[in-house]
C-alpha cells in the first residue's frame, strides 16, 4: 500500500514534491517544518534570499531544498514550480514602512497574487501539479457588516476570485487563518506582552478569534492527508475564540503563583491608525463583524485530519519556558531578541 505523499511513477515510488512560497515567513516556516517532520514529502522552500539565516535553517531540515523565487518575478516562479506536485501559496502586503502610508500596500499583494495564480495555472497545465493550497484570510462572521474591510483582507479575497476565474478551484484548497497569537509579541513600547500586560487591538469584551501561526502548517499537513476531499473547499481556521479579558486571565492564571497581576491593555485605535492605518481598519472590522470561523465545525474537521490545535494557554507556557531556558543559555544575547526583551518588561 502506498502512503500519504507517495506517488507511483513507472513502478518507482517517490515522495511528492511540494513548493512553499514565502517559506521564510512566519507561516512558511511553520508549513515547511511541519511537512519536513512527516518525512513523507520533498519540500521546495522558496525565498528571495537563499543565504538568509532563516533560509539556511530551512535548508538544514530533512527533505528540504531551498530555491530562489520572488512573487514579483513570474519567471522565477515558473522555474521554482517546475516538476512540483503541490504548491502552498502565500502573499504579503508588507512593503516597508513609510510615513503616512504604513507598510501595508494592497496593490503589492494583489500583483504577487496574480503572478502566483498565473504560474499555478501554467504548472497545472503542464500536467504535474495536482493540488494548490492558498493561504488567504478569514472571512467575516456577519457578511452584512463586512464593509469597509481592510485592504490586506480584500487583496486576498480578490486573489481567491482570480483562482475561480482561472478555473483552478477544482485543484485548490483555500485556508483562511485568523489573527496570529504571535501578534501579541508586537514591538510597541508599553503594549508588548509581558507577565503584567496582555495587549490587544480590540475592546476587552469583544470575542477575538486567534491561532498559533505554526498551526497553519498542521492544517496543510492535514489537508494533504485527504487531498481529494479538501480540493474545491475553503475553510476559515482558528484555534481560540476569547475576549481580551479572557486572554489576559489565561496568562494571569499561569503567572499568578509568581505574584503577577495581568491586565488587558487595548492599544489606542488612533495610535494604530497613525502607525498602520489598515490594522486600525482591521480592528474596527473585528469589533463590527468579527472573524467567521465555525469553532464547532472546526473540531470535527480537526479530528478527521489529526490536527491538535495549540491553545493560548499552551502557547504562553511554551514561550515562558523558552524564556527561562534562554536566561540560562550562552546563546541568549543573539537569539532572545524577541521574547526575552518583551517578557522582561515589568
Ligand atoms: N499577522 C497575522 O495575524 C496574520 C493572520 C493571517 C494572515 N496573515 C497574512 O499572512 C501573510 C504572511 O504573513 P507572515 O506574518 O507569515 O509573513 P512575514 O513573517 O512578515 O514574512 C514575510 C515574508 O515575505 C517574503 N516576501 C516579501 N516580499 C516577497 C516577494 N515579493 N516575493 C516572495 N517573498 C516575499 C519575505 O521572505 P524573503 O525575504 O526570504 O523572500 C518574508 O519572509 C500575510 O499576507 C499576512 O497578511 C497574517
Amino acid at each position: 500500500m502506498i502512503e500519504i505523499g507517495e506517488i507511483i511513477e513507472s513502478d518507482v515510488i517517490r515522495k511528492s514534491l511540494i513548493a512553499v512560497t514565502m517559506s521564510t515567513s512566519r507561516q512558511g516556516m511553520g508549513v515547511v517544518k511541519e511537512l519536513s517532520k512527516t518525512n513523507k514529502f520533498k519540500i521546495r522552500a522558496i525565498t528571495r534570499n537563499t543565504k538568509s539565516l532563516k533560509a539556511l535553517e530551512l535548508g538544514s531540515l530533512n527533505n528540504v531544498e531551498v530555491v530562489k523565487g520572488d512573487l514579483m518575478d513570474p519567471k522565477s516562479l515558473y522555474k521554482a514550480f517546475k516538476g512540483v506536485d503541490v504548491i502552498f501559496g502565500n502573499t504579503t502586503p508588507t512593503k516597508g514602512w513609510k510615513l503616512f502610508r504604513g507598510s501595508i500596500v494592497r496593490s503589492y499583494e494583489l500583483e504577487q497574487g496574480l503572478n502566483l495564480i498565473n504560474q499555478v495555472k501554467i504548472a497545472y497545465e503542464s500536467g504535474q501539479l495536482n493540488h494548490f493550497i492558498f493561504s488567504s484570510i478569514c472571512k467575516a462572521k456577519d457578511p452584512i457588516k463586512n464593509d469597509p474591510a481592510p485592504g490586506h483582507f480584500t487583496s486576498k479575497w480578490d486573489i481567491e476570485e482570480y483562482i475561480k476565474k482561472l478555473d483552478l478551484s477544482k485543484i485548490t484548497t483555500v485556508l483562511r487563518p485568523v489573527s496570529y497569537f504571535e501578534n501579541f509579541e508586537n514591538k510597541l513600547p508599553g503594549y508588548t506582552i509581558s507577565k503584567k500586560v496582555f495587549p490587544g487591538i480590540v475592546g476587552k469584551n469583544f470575542k477575538w478569534q486567534t491561532i498559533a501561526v505554526d498551526d497553519i502548517g498542521k492544517w496543510v499537513r492535514g489537508v494533504l492527508s485527504k487531498p481529494e476531499k479538501y480540493k474545491n473547499q475553503s475553510i476559515n481556521i482558528a484555534g481560540e475564540e476569547l475576549t481580551g479579558l479572557e486572554m489576559a486571565m489565561t496568562l494571569q492564571r499561569i503567572v499568578s503563583s509568581e505574584g503577577f497581576q495581568t491586565n488587558y491593555l487595548m492599544i489606542p485605535r488612533v495610535a494604530i491608525k497613525l502607525l498602520e492605518y489598515d490594522i486600525g481598519v482591521m480592528a474596527d472590522w473585528i469589533e463590527r463583524s468579527g472573524y467567521g470561523a465555525d469553532m464547532n465545525k472546526l473540531k470535527i474537521i480537526q479530528n478527521e485530519l489529526n490536527i491538535v490545535p495549540t491553545s493560548l494557554k499552551d502557547w504562553l507556557n511554551e514561550k515562558l519556558e523558552y524564556q527561562n531556558k534562554e536566561r540560562s543559555s550562552w546563546s541568549r544575547q543573539w537569539k532572545a531578541s524577541q521574547w526575552k526583551l518583551q517578557w522582561d518588561k515589568y
